[in-house]
C-alpha cells in the first residue's frame, strides 16, 4: 500500500453548546461556550487520516448555501491531495446541533443531514477512478445508502480495500457487510447490527462473532472507555485505551477511523494501526471541535510512546453459540 485514502462521506456545519450538564426535556440551560465549525463524520474522519499521515482524497455533497461556500473554503485550505464536493440545489448543507456536558465531556448530537443525503448514482459514477485509485476506501452512513454501496462496488472492482464506519446506525443487508474488509461499530452499533447487547468485551466477542458469519471479515468494536476489541477469524485482541483528560468527545469515532484508515494504507498490519489510532483518538478528546481537533502522527506517536503499558493484547476466543 502507498498511503492513499479516499473518504467518501458528510459535511456538516457544526454548532456547539458546551453545558455543566446535558437540559431537560423542556428546559432552557445556559451554555458556558459555544462555538461553529466544520463537522460531520466524513470531512472529520478525512481529516484525520491527513493528519495520521496519509494522501487524502476527499469526496461529499454539500447545499447552494453560505455553509456549502464555508465547506468549500475551509477544505480547499485543509491540505488534501484533492476534493470532489459536489453541490445540491434542493437541499441544504447538513448541520449538526451538539451538546457537550460533564466531567467526562461527553456529548449528544442531532444531525440534519440535508445534501448529503443526495449523491446520485451520475456523481457516483464520476468518483470510480478516484476510488480504484486509492489504497482504502472509508465510508460511514451519514449519507444515501445507494450512493455508499455504489462506491463500495466501485472500490471492490478496483481492488481497493474497504473500511465502513457504521455511524449513524442505519439498516444494511448482510451482502453488503460480506463486502467490507473491515467494520469498525461502536458498542451501539454492533448491538444494533447483531441484536448483541455489548457491554464488554465477552459481549463484544459475541457480537463479533454474528458479524462475522453474516459477512464482515473483520471487525474492530470500539468500546468507549474500555478500549476496543479488534476480531477476526485468525485473532480476538484487546486494543487499550490510552490515558487522556477529555475536553470535548466529539469526533473521536472520527479520529480513530480515519487515523487506522491512514496507518493500513502506510502498510501497518491492522492490530498496529489500531494501536496507533487509539492514541491519535485519546488525543482528539482532549481538544474542542471536530474536523479541527485531529492531533498530528508526530504527536500520536509520541503519545505511544509515552505509554509502553498501553499494548494489544490477546483474548480468549469467545464461546460459539447457535442463532435462531
Ligand atoms: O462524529 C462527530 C460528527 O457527527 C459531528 O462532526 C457531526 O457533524 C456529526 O456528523
Amino acid at each position: 500500500m502507498k498511503g492513499k485514502v479516499c473518504v467518501f462521506g458528510s459535511f456538516n456545519l457544526d454548532v456547539v453548546a458546551v453545558m455543566n450538564r446535558f437540559p431537560l426535556p423542556g428546559e432552557s440551560l445556559t451554555a458556558h461556550n459555544s462555538m461553529m465549525g466544520p463537522g460531520g463524520k466524513g470531512a472529520n474522519q478525512a481529516t484525520a487520516a491527513l493528519r495520521a499521515g496519509a494522501r487524502v482524497h476527499y469526496i461529499g455533497k454539500v447545499g447552494n448555501d453560505d455553509f456549502g461556500t464555508f465547506a468549500r473554503r475551509h477544505l480547499e485550505k485543509t491540505g488534501f491531495d484533492a476534493i470532489t464536493l459536489f453541490t445540491c440545489k434542493e437541499k441544504p448543507t447538513g448541520n449538526a446541533l451538539i451538546y457537550v456536558a460533564g466531567d467526562d465531556a461527553e456529548n449528544m448530537i442531532s444531525v440534519y443531514p440535508g445534501a448529503n443525503t443526495t449523491v446520485t448514482a451520475a456523481e457516483v459514477a464520476r468518483c470510480q477512478p478516484t476510488v480504484a485509485a486509492a489504497d482504502i476506501l472509508l465510508v460511514q452512513l451519514e449519507n444515501n445508502l445507494s450512493a455508499i454501496q455504489r462506491m463500495i462496488d466501485n472500490a471492490r472492482a478496483g481492488g481497493t480495500f474497504v473500511i465502513l464506519n457504521p455511524a449513524p446506525w442505519q439498516k444494511v443487508s448482510d451482502a453488503l457487510l460480506a463486502k467490507v474488509d473491515l467494520l469498525t461499530p461502536n458498542s451501539t452499533e454492533a448491538m444494533q447490527l447483531s441484536g448483541i447487547k455489548v457491554t464488554d468485551f465477552a459481549s463484544a466477542q459475541r457480537a463479533a462473532e454474528v458479524l462475522h458469519r453474516k459477512g464482515a471479515r473483520q471487525v474492530i468494536i470500539t468500546l468507549g472507555t474500555a478500549g476496543a476489541l479488534l476480531s477476526s477469524a485468525e485473532q480476538q485482541l484487546r486494543i487499550p485505551l490510552f490515558p487522556a483528560q477529555p475536553l470535548d468527545t466529539t469526533g473521536a469515532g472520527d479520529a480513530f477511523n480515519g487515523a487506522l484508515a491512514a496507518r493500513l494504507a502506510s502498510g501497518d498490519a491492522l492490530p498496529q494501526a489500531a494501536l496507533f489510532a487509539a492514541a491519535f483518538a485519546s488525543l482528539c478528546v482532549e481538544r474542542s471541535g471536530a474536523a479541527n481537533s485531529m492531533p498530528s502522527y508526530a504527536e500520536a506517536l509520541a503519545r505511544m510512546q509515552a505509554h509502553p503499558e498501553c499494548a494489544v493484547t490477546p483474548l480468549n476466543a469467545p464461546e460459539i453459540t447457535h442463532m435462531a
